[in-house]
């Protein structure tokens, strides 16, 4: 009798529809086609009509047959700017709860029942935590959720410390005094994390706000032990400490510490792979790349710019726009600003743009970078971000000391760690004046330049050992793979 061949896995991956959690979730998709698991990723059809316009997306995953696009409503109107005050991201969650629900079901359900084999079943759901409803329509289909956070474990850490934090009475907080006194109940971080360094939505002093808080991250930590496993972009040399606190906390589930998600490939494809059949492949955008900054890095000295991006999410009010530029003009360095075209309130980009002109001579703007390129450029000394997670990763797998202007959720606690544990960057927390911008550019490209250096180029290595043979992150995934092909037997 002819030996039975395993099934594929196949495997559904939704991410919480913004720039973000789109790009690591990517990464990761492509990860585990390159080990022939089939892949169906799951995108609001807002963002599939932005992703197939800005990249070449369908290039990127044209060598791997097992992969697909299915596409959801977001439920917000067309006409919706997807951006502005973060509270969209509430109605973006909310709309996905109703308008893409159903339609998830169907997917999920549909791919079973399309399944000509045993084969083809849907392994597993691989989903964000914002999305509770998806882990609904997986539970009621019997489909193992393997769940992804696409922030840091150290601000996971805090999140699921809050509900403690509120019932034993430090948070709400009293006055404002209190914020820079020391956060004395999140264990492995009580000597460093100050009230200010919270999350931005858990930094209240509102009772409602935190019975709410209460219940979101208590729902929160269930989420993650219902889940089949669990996976974080971070890698134990970088975050081993309070990676152990969650797997103790989180026993029920596996915890698979595989970051930074967009360093594998290079290790996983021979660099002439990359270069032959992927070039300028990698992207995820979901705005148009400006290349032209490239070309203009190209014309500066070693280590001599400072890069500026805020993310995707961040807007800027006019005031705070005028205080960054003054701050960057007074420091006399030279500047590449990611000015998005909904970055500003009030303002389009071409407005922006006005308002900055004169800037010429030094700055150079753009509506959209290649982001990892222009850190891997040798003209680039500092990056001046808002510490989102990726931006974080990227920074240091590319070895460039950051300046932190936190904006909202994890970031707050992710700039302390980068000044204060890692010691790999400034954080300029809560200020937005141009002369702590000037002297703060200064440290970071002058004055502290060589200390920040030392600990990033340590930080930066351990970040590439770790996706390279033999690596945490480079085992992790392999056993995280090697589970969901177990799950599919
Ligand atoms: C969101 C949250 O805001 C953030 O706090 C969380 O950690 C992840 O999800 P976002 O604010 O967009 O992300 O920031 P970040 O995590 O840094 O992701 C931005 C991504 O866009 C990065 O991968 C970055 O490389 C990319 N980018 C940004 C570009 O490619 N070009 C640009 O010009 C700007």
């Amino acid at each position: 009798m002819e030996p039975q061949s395993s099934p594929t896995p196949h495997v559904l991956i939704f991410p919480l529809p913004v720039q973000g959690h789109v790009t690591p979730m990517l990464n990761l998709a492509e990860l585990l086609c390159l080990s022939n698991l089939k892949v169906t990723f799951i995108n609001s059809t807002h963002n599939h009509q932005r992703l197939t316009r800005y990249t070449n997306i369908e290039s990127r995953f044209s060598g791997y047959p097992g992969f697909g696009f299915k596409t959801v409503p977001d439920g917000l109107p067309d006409d919706h700017p997807r951006a502005g005050d973060k509270s969209w991201l509430s109605e973006l969650i909310q709309g996905l709860a109703s308008s893409a629900k159903p339609v998830l079901s169907e997917i999920v359900v549909g791919a079973e029942a399309e399944a000509e084999a045993e084969a083809e079943k849907v392994t597993c759901l691989i989903t964000d935590g914002w999305l509770s409803f998806a882990n609904d329509v997986a539970n009621e289909a019997e489909v193992p959720v393997i769940a992804v956070r696409c922030f840091s474990a150290c601000c996971l850490w805090a999140f699921l410390c809050m509900p403690n934090l509120i019932h034993l009475g430090e948070i709400p907080f009293k006055d404002n005094e209190e914020m820079d006194e020391l956060v004395k109940n999140v264990p492995g971080m009580d000597s460093f994390l100050r009230y200010r360094d919270l999350p931005s939505y858990c930094r209240t002093k509102d009772i409602p706000t935190c019975r709410q808080l209460q219940h979101l991250f208590t729902g929160e930590m269930q989420q993650i032990q219902k889940a089949h496993s669990f996976i974080l972009n971070t890698f134990d040399d970088l975050e081993g400490p309070i990676l152990s606190h969650i797997r103790q906390h989180c026993s029920s589930s596996r915890v698979y510490s595989i970051g930074p998600l967009h360093a594998h490939l290079k290790y996983r494809l021979g660099p002439n792979e990359i270069t032959i059949s992927k070039p300028n492949n990698s992207s995820s955008n979901l705005w148009e790349v400006d290349r032209s900054c490239i070309s203009w890095l190209d014309q500066k000295p070693d280590k001599s710019v400072v890069y500026v991006s805020f993310g995707s999410i961040t807007i800027l009010t006019k005031e705070q726009l005028m205080e960054f530029w003054a701050g960057l003009v007074h420091s006399k360095k030279y500047f590449l600003w990611v000015i998005r075209p909904d970055l500003i309130i009030g303002s389009t980009s071409s407005e922006s743009l006005k308002l900055l002109e004169g800037t010429k001579e030094r700055g150079c703007m753009v509506g959209w970078a290649p982001q990892e390129e222009v850190l891997a450029h040798r003209a680039v000394g500092g990056f001046l971000t808002h510490s989102g997670w990726n931006s974080t990763l990227e920074s240091i797998v590319a070895g460039v000391p950051m300046l932190c202007w936190p904006y909202f959720a994890d970031q707050q606690v992710n700039s302390r760690y980068v000044s204060e544990v890692w010691r790999i960057g400034l954080d300029m927390k809560d200020t937005c004046d141009r002369t702590i911008v000037m002297n703060m550019i200064n440290d970071l490209m002058d004055k502290k330049k060589d200390e920040l250096e030392r600990s990033m180029r340590k930080i930066s290595d351990l970040a590439n050992k770790s996706v390279s043979q033999g690596g945490s992150s480079y085992s992790n995934l392999d056993h995280l793979i090697e589970e969901i092909k177990a799950m599919s037997n």
